[in-house]
């Protein structure tokens, strides 16, 4: 099976939303269907299963990183941390602002979420600016993690993302792009 091509027949744009101008990549469909759900989450956890890649911890990125982060993590046997829009963690926070495709927003960490030494793997649905999992990188460090590699279903790599976060020394595992 072309498992890429799968998955892409699988993603919906939809033009002129949230704003005009924005092609938005929306992932549900394959989410709703079980059989393209467990190709998807398959395709990361073959990869994550090999002991050289294997991470301590799965950090998703609010909100779309949560579905397929922590189905990830529990097929994994492994823990799972949010990162989240501010405002909705009840304990101690670390945070970072950034930019986004539209807007800006900020993300939050609680302090006691990894701890130093923790390999984590950063995940999150797209890649666009890579804003949102530069933020998330950046809260994982001040915490004295490692973010091993960052995952995404889809980058769009003509928004810059993926080249500025491999600049950064992240490395990333996309499943697919769209130019
Ligand atoms: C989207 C997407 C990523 C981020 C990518 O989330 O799910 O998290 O944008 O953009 P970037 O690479 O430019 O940072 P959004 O902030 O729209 O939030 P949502 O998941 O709550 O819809
Ligand atoms: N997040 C940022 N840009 C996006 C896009 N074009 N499609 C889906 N999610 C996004």
């Amino acid at each position: 099976m072309d498992i890429e091509r799968y998955l892409r027949d699988h993603i919906r744009t939809v033009p002129d939303w949230p704003e005009p101008g924005i092609q938005f990549r929306d992932i549900t469909p394959l989410l709703q269907d079980p059989k393209v759900f467990r190709v998807l989450i398959d395709s990361f956890v073959h990869r994550y299963m090999d002991p050289a890649l294997r991470p301590t911890v799965v950090a998703g990125l609010d909100a779309r990183g949560f579905i397929i982060g922590s189905v990830l993590a529990y097929e994994l046997a492994l823990g799972f941390v949010p990162i989240r829009k501010k405002g909705k963690l009840p304990f101690t926070t670390v945070e970072e602002t950034y930019e986004l495709e539209y807007g800006s927003a900020t993300v939050e960490l609680h302090t006691d979420a990894v701890k130093p030494g923790d390999r984590v793997l950063l995940i999150d649905d797209l890649i666009a600016t890579g804003g949102t999992m530069m933020a998330g990188k950046k809260l994982l460090e001040k915490l004295g993690a490692t973010v091993t590699e960052g995952a995404a279903i889809v980058d769009l790599p003509e928004l810059g993302g993926s080249a500025r976060l491999k600049a950064a020394g992240l490395p990333l595992f996309t499943l697919l792009d769209f130019a």
